[in-house]
């Protein structure tokens, strides 16, 4: 396996593209099985995800063809209704194929996902809104086969919790379903709201966009469209902290800065002078970090779980102590130890992390997690002396060609074969 090598403590300064958003293009992938003409979308990130997504579509029969950043998907040859274990297990986000599916075959055979140990990573909202839209469920050998030999019929439900895989699952499926459905507490990340805009523009009636209670009125089928995927606030936010972490001065190109507000605050309770106008934001680093006071993660439009690791780095070498509470996952907290590694001093209790700031010393460490791995790349570039990171494949998940942008902006770092 590759193995970084990163030379700490350069500052990174210039200017900096940001692609389209992994969390949203993997559901926009997904939802292509509802539409039974070719869809164009473009602004597509360049991931192992998306590569998943594309062998996922190609296995069902749709014809995927991508291009740089413009990826079309053409559902008219769906043949198949079954997703293979292998590649169910290679992401968390292909339970999302469930609900176009359904929706568009009236059955499904998939099998619990994988991705990211981020402590027990259920299904079982998925399967309880399904099943209150007409879905049945059995389960054998650990493959769920699900169908609606009635086909799904709208009606008003309301989440425990707003999950966002949940929230996409029943807007897909809703979208064919017989009749009005009613979302409540529903999820109001950014991408959501990208999906529900791209469904509308197949033709799907959806009302509420961007809030906590989506109306879906059932149409019988969507038609083709072209759609450009929105910007990746985590990408954002993990290169605003890269120019933080090493005392630099970055330009982020093509940002949407409204799904950023959640993070800007706190960017800022450290120091950090930002400077945002049309897609651009500048950060620009104090000579010395102040610490975060207390940092809640919070379904949005509070403060995302995703960006809770990448910002203990930045409290690591911040002066002062800092307090992380983790809301949303089980255990968020993977990196941890690795981080102890490099010199950080956290303690971490349940949910609670508190991060005594310093600073950070080179070592060699492995990427737990896609979040978990971006706070360790961070912590390389701004630790003092040298660092070795393994377990790169967690950090091609979500950060479309990393090194060279690194590189662009000053970093010292090479892939040892
Ligand atoms: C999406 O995951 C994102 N992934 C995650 O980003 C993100 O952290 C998360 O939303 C929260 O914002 C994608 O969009 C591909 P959830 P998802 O359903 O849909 C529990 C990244 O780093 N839960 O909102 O899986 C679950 O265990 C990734 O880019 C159930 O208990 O998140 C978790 O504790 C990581 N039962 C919580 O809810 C269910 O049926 C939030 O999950 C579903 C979820």
């Amino acid at each position: 396996m590759d193995e970084l090598y990163v030379e700490g403590g350069h500052r990174l300064v210039g200017e900096l593209p940001i692609h389209g958003a992994k969390n949203s293009v993997l559901p926009l992938l997904a939802a292509t099985v509802l539409v039974p003409q070719a869809v164009t979308f473009t602004n597509c990130p360049s991931l192992s995800d998306v590569d998943v997504a594309l062998a996922i579509l190609g296995n069902l029969g749709c014809k995927t063809r991508q291009n740089g950043t413009c990826i079309t998907v053409d559902g008219a040859t769906l043949s198949a209704v079954g997703i293979p274990d292998g590649l169910m297990r290679q992401m968390r986000s292909s339970i999302v194929f469930l609900g176009p599916l359904l929706a568009r075959c009236g059955e499904a055979t998939v099998s619990l996902p994988g991705g990211c140990e981020l402590g027990p990573r259920p299904i079982d909202w998925h399967l309880s809104a399904l099943e209150k839209l007409g879905a049945q469920v059995t389960e054998s050998a650990g493959r769920l086969c699900v169908c609606a030999p009635r086909g799904l019929r709208g009606c008003e439900l309301s989440l425990a919790f707003p999950s966002v895989g949940t929230t996409e699952n029943v807007l897909m499926a809703a979208s064919l379903a017989k009749g009005v459905t009613v979302l409540h507490n529903a999820a109001q990340e950014p991408e959501v709201a990208d999906l529900c805009r791209f469904l509308n523009c197949c033709g799907a009636r959806i009302t509420g966009v961007g809030g906590s209670r989506l109306v879906v009125e059932g149409v019988a089928r969507l038609h083709g469209c072209t759609y450009r995927v929105m910007p990746d606030r985590m990408e954002t936010i993990t290169y605003a902290l890269a120019a933080a972490v090493t005392g630099g001065e970055l330009s982020l190109v093509g940002v949407d800065k409204a799904s950023l507000c959640p993070t800007l605050s706190v960017l800022e309770e450290m120091g950090c002078a930002l400077h945002c106008e049309k897609r651009r934001l500048s950060v620009k680093a104090p000579t010395r970090l102040a610490c975060a006071r207390g940092v809640r993660s919070m379904p949005y439009p509070g403060f995302p779980t995703d960006a809770m690791a990448p910002f203990m780095t930045a409290a690591c070498v911040a002066n002062g102590t800092s307090v992380f509470t983790e809301t949303v996952f089980e255990n968020r907290y993977r990196h941890v130890d690795e981080l102890r590694r490099m010199g950080a001093r956290i303690r971490v209790n349940g949910r609670v992390a508190v991060v005594d700031g310093d600073s950070l010393h080179g070592a060699t460490v492995q990427c737990t997690d896609l979040r978990g791995g971006a706070a360790l790349l961070l912590a390389a570039l701004a630790a003092d002396g040298e660092s070795r990171l393994g377990a790169l494949q967690h950090l091609e998940r979500g950060y479309p060609a990393w090194e060279d942008k690194l590189r662009r902006v000053g970093a010292q770092l090479y892939r040892i074969k």
